[in-house]
């Protein structure tokens, strides 16, 4: 979603504020824009569409600036346009911002603003902040910024200019992250850390209703009450990765390509075989804190929700814990009952998915403690949670999700196995299962060696516009998972959906035009899931089956078979959804779609 990059230093700004700005792309945007100050006025450029266009027209504009704020832009309040791009001014084109979050009550502000004749150029949420901090201007910015603040309903990180200080950057983090790179006389704003590690790896973050004044050489930080705040910096230690596609054609397909190492880095140094258990470095939590769990409450969005739900099954099953996976944006608004024995395990690959920090934050409010399943370091979740598993699955810069998962999927396993070798699991039967997760990487290669037959299939169905992905046990997030990459990347109506389930309703829309993806790898379940394809069989539907090496049974039914390698029950969706990313993949790609960056959506859903 939106991205914030500001600079302010000696070096060429447009320069580096772009670069930033292509470090952020991964997030999901539909224009871009800069502002500077050139000659004590501001200056700036905004175009519809990608970074380059507006690399193009800044290098037209020859700006030789030295602090610039710059932003990419996901559409929440009007269309994406240049108009609707950020930056936007005041009045009096004397100030500049750029804004990530959504200003709630901006329509009421929007309105008394006009009233008193104030003449808006967007529609857009933001203009209504620049307006206001102009209308409260009087000499003293810093003044009409804190005078501003209170009126706004909402989540919002904003980096602002104004033409009369032109050696200072304000910023300003209210719900919304924002964080600050401490250079050598120069100093870096932005919504992710990765985008100017680069250049330095000392930051400050900023944290609810902070406000910033970042000159090159100083830095204060302010509490709402306009007190200064001592802010202690810290040192990051993620590496300057230059991402790279290396010879795929996209990031998405490298990131599945990168799936056998990241499911290598996500069990490196976390499993004991000798004792058939699990152990995490940075699990914070004591023995008796995880013998006395009760309950588990798995929070989450989208795909991370997906291996939540997995999680869910193989902790009840395995560990005997009673678990509830629930999507973030619906559990906040249900006025949660939290017991004292009740563990939050909180999933997000990005960190900063706004539903699931809010449900966080309400979960600590009454007392719970998190741990948080994360792949950015230093990411709003992780300095929320109490404790946090790292995916280490590296940057995923695809907006659909692929590595991220898999990683998840991994790491529930481990910690489930540590929950269950605490209550009831037999030493033997950990070690069964640490060997069934070390053949995984082996395993995953082999799917991936496997490309050209689920390319092949994937051009034959690629002109469906419906599909249904069914499975039953651990295959039904499976096929929620499935469904998922192919509605993202392909842009095709697809259906996730129990199998047993099918009869009670939407079997009704099963025909020649609507192939089913049958994820078959549940042994409990396989001779169940077999009779609901027979149903989908007599009704004139294709089926596509992800089967085990070995399953005779699905042969007599499927029009399609890919094979994955045979494992357990609680890993078997790893393989499944291996191959259902690449279907969605190739399928994407014959019907030419942006599969990287697909169209409305974002890598970070920084907004509720
Ligand atoms: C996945 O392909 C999606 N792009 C999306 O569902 C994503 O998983 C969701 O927005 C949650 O993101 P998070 O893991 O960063 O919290």
């Amino acid at each position: 979603m939106c991205g914030i990059f500001g600079y302010i230093g000696s070096r060429d700004a447009v320069k580096i504020a772009i670069n930033g700005l292509k470090k952020l792309e991964y997030r999901g945007y539909d224009s871009a824009g800069i502002a500077g100050i050139k000659d004590g006025k501001i200056v700036s450029a905004k175009e519809l569409g990608k970074i380059t266009a507006l690399e193009k027209e800044v290098a037209k504009m020859n700006l030789d600036l030295h602090v610039a704020i710059s932003q990419t832009r996901w559409a929440t309040h009007g269309k994406p346009s240049k108009i609707n791009a950020h930056p936007h001014f005041d009045a009096t084109h004397q100030l500049a911002l750029v804004h990530n979050g959504i200003i709630e009550n901006y329509e009421a502000l929007r309105t008394s603003l006009k009233d008193k004749g104030v003449h808006f150029v967007s529609d857009t949420d933001t203009e209504v902040v620049a307006q206001l901090i102009g209308a409260h201007y009087k000499g003293d910015i810093l003044k009409a910024v804190f005078e501003t603040l209170p009126l706004l309903k909402g989540a919002y990180a904003i980096a602002l200019i104004h033409q009369d200080y032109p050696d200072q950057i304000i910023a300003i983090s209210h719900n919304a992250p924002l964080v600050i790179g401490i250079g050598e006389n120069e100093a870096f704003i932005s919504s992710d850390t990765h985008s100017f590690v680069a250049h330095t790896r000392e930051v400050v973050f900023l944290e609810n209703s902070e406000v910033a004044v970042i000159k090159a050489d100083k830095l204060e930080v302010f509490n709402t009450a306009l007190e200064q705040i001592e802010k202690k910096s810290e040192q990051l230690s993620i590496e300057a990765i230059e991402s790279s596609k290396g010879n795929y054609e996209h990031y998405t397909l490298k990131e599945i390509h990168d799936q056998p190492q990241a499911v290598r880095n996500a069990l490196s140094g976390r499993f004991l075989q000798e004792y058939g258990t699990a152990s995490f470095d940075s699990l914070n939590f004591d023995v008796n804190e995880l013998l006395n769990v009760k309950r588990i409450l798995i929070l989450a969005c989208g795909t991370s929700w997906h291996a939540g739900y997995m999680g869910a099954y193989m902790l009840e099953d395995k560990a005997r814990i009673p678990v509830q996976a629930e999507i973030a944006s619906e559990f906040r608004y249900k006025n949660p009952i939290v017991q004292n024995d009740t563990l939050v395990i909180a999933i997000s690959q990005s960190g900063e998915t706004a539903d699931t920090i809010a449900a966080v934050r309400e979960l600590k409010a009454k007392g719970a403690k998190i741990l948080a399943l994360c792949n950015v370091e230093g990411s709003t979740l992780v300095r929320e949670a109490d404790s946090t598993l790292f995916l280490r699955a590296g940057q995923e810069i695809g907006v659909c999700s692929t590595k991220a998962f898999t990683s998840q999927v991994v790491i529930l396993s481990l910690f489930t196995l540590m929950m269950a070798r605490m209550r009831h699991m037999s030493k033997q039967d950990g070690q069964e299962f640490l060997k069934a997760l070390e053949r995984l990487p082996d395993q995953i290669d082999s799917i991936l060696k496997n490309s050209a037959h689920i390319e092949a299939i994937a051009k034959k169905y690629a002109h469906y516009e419906n599909f249904f992905y069914l499975g039953r046990h651990y295959m039904y997030p499976a096929s929620l998972e499935g469904a998922l990459k192919l509605k993202e990347i392909a842009y095709i109506n697809a259906n996730g959906y129990p199998a047993g389930e099918m009869k009670h309703g939407p079997i009704a829309l099963i025909n020649e035009n609507c192939p089913t993806v049958a994820l078959c790898s549940n042994n409990l379940t396989h001779e169940k899931l077999l009779s609901n394809l027979m149903e989908v069989k007599s009704r004139n539907g294709l089926v596509i089956a992800i089967a085990e090496e070995g399953d005779k049974g699905i042969e007599k039914i499927a029009d399609e078979i890919i094979r994955v390698p045979a494992t357990i029950d609680e890993l078997a969706c790893i393989p499944a959804v291996v191959v259902t990313q690449l279907l969605a993949y190739f399928i994407a790609k014959e019907r030419g779609a942006d599969i990287d960056q697909p169209r409305n959506l974002a890598k970070a859903v920084t907004v509720e």
